[in-house]
């Protein structure tokens, strides 16, 4: 993988693929977590003298459509870096490329959402080849979009000379090192809700960690594969089982599930609320979060860890009622953060550690989701492996 800081980029016109996929509320950013995240790079570029042009995808647009503008997003970066930041209301063609022409060294030119043309996700070449246009180089920066096969992570590359970012670089570096050499113990921990997108996932963590623990649906999922009823499958929900039981050995001590739990209505009515041991539940209840034994057993796990790789929220978290265990799991690592290395990534991981506000007591937070995920599978990401294409 070729390094930027081996190459001379004064004047260069520099394409960045970053992920600003952020959520955006009446015209404006909510949360800007992965736009501070592109500040090392932009301003490691700005260092070196390079013309900084900013490409990313917002949402999931079908087609132009305002309310997927990354206008908000270079306001808002505007707002945190210093000089000059432009915003063109497109992503290739004359206007865009009049408007590089004229930039200064130093300065950023943030271009429309990728996806308002669909020949982004469909990897068109000759879309890859207008954007290639752009730049002088590439640099790939978009660890949370990696995972995706479309003409910014995958076609680029082809046409310009490229390079990882210092996030990407920053993203491989922690996970692999977590994943390969861990100071250990190492702790890992699955919560959130689709059992299907994480039995890659699971079956990876259990090879390279210490202890695997266990939290939210995905947990509910792999009690129902033991064999210990949680609630009544639907025949999709059998076979997907089936998998699980297949795939992950249930039976491996490092393998941690919820002992109790904390009962709500299917209806997730918020009224409704009852602790009890797993196997207490009753027909009409459903398993919201982890209850109170659960999060001490956890508690003195995650106590002896050197390492900790956290995804997923270990209950219905965005109910009050049901968030207790993700957010006194987050408290508790926050509070040893002195003693391990704590890593934490998926959309609403880190959104619950954000509620509490204490994003600064984690080693890293990833800006990835899924990608993280497909990251820790072993999957190779397409978007890294783009970048060792020799031009
Ligand atoms: C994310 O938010 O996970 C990334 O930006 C990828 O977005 P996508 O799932 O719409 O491709
Ligand atoms: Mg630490």
């Amino acid at each position: 993988m070729n390094n930027i800081r081996n190459k001379n980029i004064k004047g260069l016109k520099v394409l960045v693929r970053c992920d600003l996929n952020v959520p955006i509320k009446n015209g404006k950013v909510v949360d800007d977590f992965r736009i501070k995240k592109l500040i090392p790079t932009i301003n490691y570029l700005r260092s070196a003298g390079a013309k900084i042009i900013l490409i990313t995808h917002l949402g999931r647009p079908r087609e132009r459509d305002l309310a997927f503008s990354v206008r908000p997003v270079a306001r808002r970066l505007w707002e945190l870096v210093s000089g000059r930041v432009e915003f063109v209301d497109d992503t290739i063609g004359d206007k865009v490329e009049k408007e590089i022409n004229e930039m200064l060294e130093g300065d950023i030119v943030v271009l429309e959402n990728l996806r308002f043309y669909k020949e982004e996700e469909q990897n068109d070449d000759e879309f890859s080849k207008k954007l290639a246009r752009l730049g002088d180089i590439f640099v790939q920066d978009a660890f949370g979009a990696c995972h995706r096969e479309h003409s910014s992570i995958v076609g680029v590359n082809k046409y310009i000379p490229s390079f990882p970012g210092l996030l990407l670089e920053e993203e491989i570096r922690v996970l692999s090192d977590a994943l390969v050499s861990p100071d250990r113990p190492l702790v890992s921990m699955v919560g959130g809700f689709k059992v299907s997108s994480k039995i890659k996932v699971i079956k990876r963590l259990l090879e390279k960690s210490d202890y695997l623990l266990l939290g939210g649906r995905v947990a509910n999922s792999l009690l129902m594969a033991k064999g210990i009823y949680v609630k009544d499958l639907l025949s999709s929900e059998e076979e997907e089982l089936m998998e699980v039981a297949k795939e992950i050995n249930l039976a491996d001590p490092k393998l941690q599930l919820p002992i109790d739990g904390v009962m709500g209505l299917s209806n997730f009515d918020e009224e409704y609320k009852r602790i009890g041991a797993i196997g207490s539940i009753r027909k009409e209840e459903d398993v919201l979060d982890i209850g109170p034994e659960t999060i001490e057993k956890y508690k003195n796990i995650l106590s002896g860890a050197k390492t900790i790789i956290w995804n997923g929220p270990l209950g219905y978290f965005e109910k009050e009622t049901f968030s207790k265990g993700t957010e006194e799991i987050a408290r508790i690592i926050g509070q040893i953060n002195s003693e391990v290395f704590s890593i934490v990534g998926g959309g609403e991981t880190v959104e619950a550690i954000q509620k509490l506000g204490i994003e600064n007591q984690f080693d890293h937070i990833s800006t990835g989701g899924g990608a993280m995920l497909d990251f820790i599978a072993g999957k190779e990401l397409p978007g890294i492996k783009a970048l060792e294409y020799e031009n």
